[in-house]
Parts: structure tokens; C-alpha cells; sequence
């Protein structure tokens, strides 16, 4: 393997970071430089080992079979970041996730930082972080923003696990806005693709068939699927009643490929107008500069799209990190661990499946 060279500024903090809450095994080696005011992330070296397709099969994640596939993926990644390096990396850091997710596969990557710090790098400081607060701060992913020029900002976070709505006077200073009340809308898509029979994780097979240059006709019949919660003065969100929606229009009908297009296409457009609705509701309640966007349904073009559109609207800037920082993976845990090493506000090193944002 060829080995690379990387220059680092005086004064960067070298991160090693782990991620393993839920299907993807991810470590990452970040440069980071500059306090809470202007932070600066450089990326040296990002893998993820990708389990979906031992999932697959299944219709979702398995936890056994992710904590077994984590264990095995950990020590070939691991080798595989030493092996490009062209010198002895020594991190300052080991950012390791420690919750929300799968507790198994938490444990799977706690045991596995503790033991490379152990045998590899007993200089290194081992920091606990918060999976939400990978997503919250993987904006910092972008090329330097000035954080002046973002804040106050309202944040969407919309994962397999989370819709979140936060109101951030600084990068450290926020609170949440409101939230889902049942199902997160990345689950909801996962849920709707189970129902037409498209394969697990569903958001990305929607997307596509929504993509397709077609509308939301079915036999002729235009299909209307309900905005749950549109009008609702709150900032919560409720999805299972749009899953039932689909689930009780699709009873009796065959799955045709012109019927699975046009509900793809009108079930995306339900979740998209919701969130947009939502998200400029507390943009202009709180002034914010920014719209921010995270989570793995930020992988959505059609969603980036038509929030990019909305922020323009008002006056706002749209950020979000690119989309292969939206699912899970280990670049925006270092990103949070340097933020939490800032704060002081490590994690406990262990496996909270349930840790609040
Ligand atoms: O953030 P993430 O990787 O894991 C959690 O922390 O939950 O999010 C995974 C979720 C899955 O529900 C997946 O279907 C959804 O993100 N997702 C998408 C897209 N790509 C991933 N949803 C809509 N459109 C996409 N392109
Ligand atoms: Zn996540």
C-alpha cells in the first residue's frame, strides 16, 4: 500500500475516532485545530466498513450479527489506518462513541478503543461522545464556515433513530425544539420501502424510484398522502400516521411498478413538505442565519434541494456536510470528540443505548 504524507499545522490535535452504534463500522484519523470559536477539521484518513448487506436479508439490522461484523471489521480498519500512514501516528485523542445505538455494538467499539489505547497508544485520551451530537456538529465538515456568520442557526438531525429540531445560539449552545412523537422519518421511509418491497435501508431506494421522471398519478388517480403535524403550531413531528396512510392505500392493489413510482414519489413529497414546513417555522421564529441539515435522511438530494430553496427564501444560508458524512460514520465523531474534549463534557465510557442528545 502506498504510504501518504500529511502536513499538520503546529497545535493540531490528532483524533483517532470510532463509531460502531448501528450498522457501519467506521474509524477516521482528524486533524483539529482552533478553540470553540473557529474550529478547523482535517481529515487524513476516513474508512467505513459498510454492513448492509449482511442485513439485508433480514429487512433491518440484526443486532448480533452488527456486534459480530463490528468485531471483525475493527482490527482490519485499524490496520489498514496504520498501514497508510507514513510515520508513527500518536493520537491525542480516541473518540469513540459511546451512545445513542445498539448497545452491543457500543460495547464492541468501547472494548476495542480501550485496547488499542492500551497496547498502541496509552498517551492517547480516550473521549466519550454522543452519537447526536456526531451528526449536530458534522456540519463542521464543510469547508471553513465563520461560526459569526452561522449562528443563531436552527438544526433538522434526521436519522433511522432521530427527527430532531434544534434551536443553536453557538455550537454549544442550543436547545432542542421539538422532536418525533413515534417513528423517526428515516425509520419511516425504511418502513414504506419494506411495503413495496424495495430492499433495506429504504431511504435511498425511494429516492431513487422518486427520481424517476414521473408523477404522482396511479391509473390516472392523483395520490395525496396526509402532512402530518403541517399545521401544527409545535415543533414535533409524527410519521406513523402517513406509514398508515400508505400501508391502507397500497391494501388490495397490485404492486405494479407505475404504483410503487407514484407512492414513492408522493410519500418523499409528504416527508419533504413536513420537514420544510417545520424547519422554516423555526427559522423565522428564531431569526436564525442558517438552516442546517444532518442525519442519514440528509443524504436525500430532493430534501437538500427544496431546503436549500426555503433557506434562499428567507435569507438564510443552507449548510450540511456532504452526503458521505450524513450516515453514520467516524469523521464527524472526531468532530464532536474535539468538541466535547473542549467542553470537558466527555461521556461516560459506557454503552447507553438510550443517551439523550
Ligand atoms: O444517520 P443514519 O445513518 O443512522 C442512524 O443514526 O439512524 O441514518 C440511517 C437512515 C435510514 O433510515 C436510511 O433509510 C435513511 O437514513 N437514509 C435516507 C437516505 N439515505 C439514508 N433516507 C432518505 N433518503 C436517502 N437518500
Ligand atoms: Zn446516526
Amino acid at each position: 500500500m502506498a504510504k501518504e504524507v500529511f502536513f499538520l499545522y503546529p497545535g493540531t490535535m490528532l483524533i483517532l475516532a470510532i463509531e460502531t452504534s448501528c450498522d457501519e463500522t467506521s474509524l477516521a484519523l482528524v486533524g483539529a485545530r482552533g478553540g470553540l470559536r473557529a474550529p478547523h477539521f482535517k481529515i487524513i484518513k476516513h474508512l467505513i466498513a459498510s454492513q448492509i448487506e449482511i442485513h439485508r436479508p433480514w429487512g433491518g439490522v440484526v443486532p448480533n450479527f452488527a456486534k459480530r461484523e463490528h468485531l471483525a471489521n475493527l482490527p482490519i480498519l485499524f490496520k489498514k489506518l496504520l498501514l497508510s500512514r507514513s510515520y508513527i501516528l500518536n493520537p491525542d485523542i480516541i473518540a469513540i462513541t459511546v451512545g445513542p445505538g445498539l448497545e452491543p455494538c457500543l460495547w464492541a467499539g468501547i472494548n476495542f478503543a480501550e485496547q488499542i489505547k492500551k497496547d498502541n497508544f496509552p498517551k492517547a485520551k480516550i473521549v466519550g461522545v454522543n452519537h447526536l451530537h456526531g451528526h449536530l456538529y458534522s456540519f463542521l465538515l464543510t469547508p471553513p464556515l465563520a461560526l459569526s456568520k452561522i449562528f443563531p442557526a436552527v438544526q433538522l438531525l434526521v436519522s433511522g433513530g432521530h427527527t430532531m429540531l434544534a434551536y443553536m445560539k453557538s455550537l454549544t449552545e442550543y436547545k432542542l425544539l421539538g422532536e418525533t412523537r413515534d417513528d423517526a422519518a428515516g425509520e419511516c421511509f425504511d418502513k414504506v420501502a419494506r411495503m413495496l418491497n424495495l430492499l433495506y435501508p429504504g431511504g435511498p431506494e425511494i429516492e431513487k424510484l422518486a427520481a424517476s421522471p414521473q408523477s404522482t398519478l396511479y391509473n390516472l388517480q392523483p395520490i395525496q398522502f396526509p402532512r402530518p403535524m403541517l399545521r401544527d403550531k409545535s415543533y414535533d413531528f409524527s410519521f406513523s400516521g402517513l406509514k398508515t396512510a400508505v400501508l391502507y392505500y397500497l391494501r388490495d392493489k397490485k404492486l405494479t411498478p407505475e404504483l410503487k413510482t407514484a407512492v414513492a414519489h408522493e410519500f418523499q413529497n409528504a416527508v419533504i413538505d413536513v420537514l420544510t414546513a417545520k424547519i422554516l417555522h423555526a427559522a423565522k421564529a428564531h431569526d436564525a442565519k442558517s438552516i442546517i441539515l444532518s442525519g442519514g435522511v440528509a443524504a436525500n438530494q430532493a430534501l437538500r434541494n427544496e431546503l436549500r430553496k426555503a433557506s434562499k427564501k428567507i435569507g438564510a444560508q443552507f449548510i450540511s456536510a456532504p452526503k458521505k458524512f450524513q450516515g453514520d460514520n467516524a469523521a464527524m465523531i472526531a468532530v464532536a470528540g474535539h468538541i466535547t474534549r473542549l467542553t470537558k463534557k466527555s461521556c461516560p465510557l459506557k454503552a447507553d443505548g438510550a443517551l439523550q442528545i
